[in-house]
């Protein structure tokens, strides 16, 4: 599974970067807006960690032709730029559109199978199904994974189910055995995923013996 991480802190990606488990970055408006930086400062500090990895940024308009247009402007930012639109009627129209132009998109936002099987018929690069926010209103997330797994397989679809709105360690677990292809996942829970306390104990318990042993 393809690990992506979901911020705009360029101090994070690079941390991140420098594990060398990262396949690429998403980002989206309140991540930006998080930042207090401007746009196009973000993108730049971002496309130049992350120069041959996929990097999602997000468009802002309602309408097919506005997404299409911001797409086109976003796309010359980098050749690894993926275009965000939201599952939608008039996402759907933008993705056929971007797609015939080469362009690769993202559909953010999405909270169901039915989504994800027409924006797969659109075209789409990758598919953001967002499991934390459907936890939160009680909904399991993890359940949509399995459908759109099973959906994608049944059809041959190419589009890449991108696992969204990670909170913590259990959605990236079930995600890998799922078989999703990519998890999108915020700084701190991926530092979570190399936690253990007994790996902790067991550095301290080494470091301890071996000043025991004369050298
Ligand atoms: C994905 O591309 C989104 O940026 C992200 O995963 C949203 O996560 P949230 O629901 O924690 O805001």
């Amino acid at each position: 599974m393809k690990l992506f991480i979901d911020t705009a802190a360029i101090e994070e990606i690079r941390e991140a970067n420098a594990m060398g488990v990262l396949d690429g970055v998403t980002t989206n408006p309140s991540l930006v807006a998080k930042t207090g930086r401007d746009f196009k400062a973000v993108v730049k500090d971002i496309l130049k960690e992350i120069p041959d990895r996929p990097v999602s940024l997000e468009t802002t308009a309602l309408d097919a032709k506005g997404m299409i247009e911001q797409s086109k402007q976003l796309a010359d930012m980098g050749p690894n730029v993926i275009c965000k639109v939201p599952s939608t009627v008039e996402g759907l129209k933008a993705i056929k559109a971007l797609t015939g132009m080469g362009i690769k998109t993202n559909s953010t936002l999405c909270f169901s199978p039915n989504q994800a099987l027409l924006v797969a018929k659109a075209g789409a690069t990758f598919v953001s199904p967002f499991v934390g926010r459907l936890d939160d209103i009680s909904q399991v997330g993890m359940d949509i994974i399995a459908d759109i797994v099973q959906i994608f397989e049944n059809y041959d679809y190419e589009t890449e189910v991108l696992v969204a709105s990670v909170r913590n360690p259990l959605h990236v677990r079930e995600a890998a055995l799922l078989g999703a292809d990519i998890c999108t996942i915020p700084f701190s829970v991926i530092k979570q995923l190399m936690q253990h306390p007994l790996t902790d104990i067991g550095i301290d318990k080494f470091l301890k013996d071996w000043e025991k042993v004369p050298k």
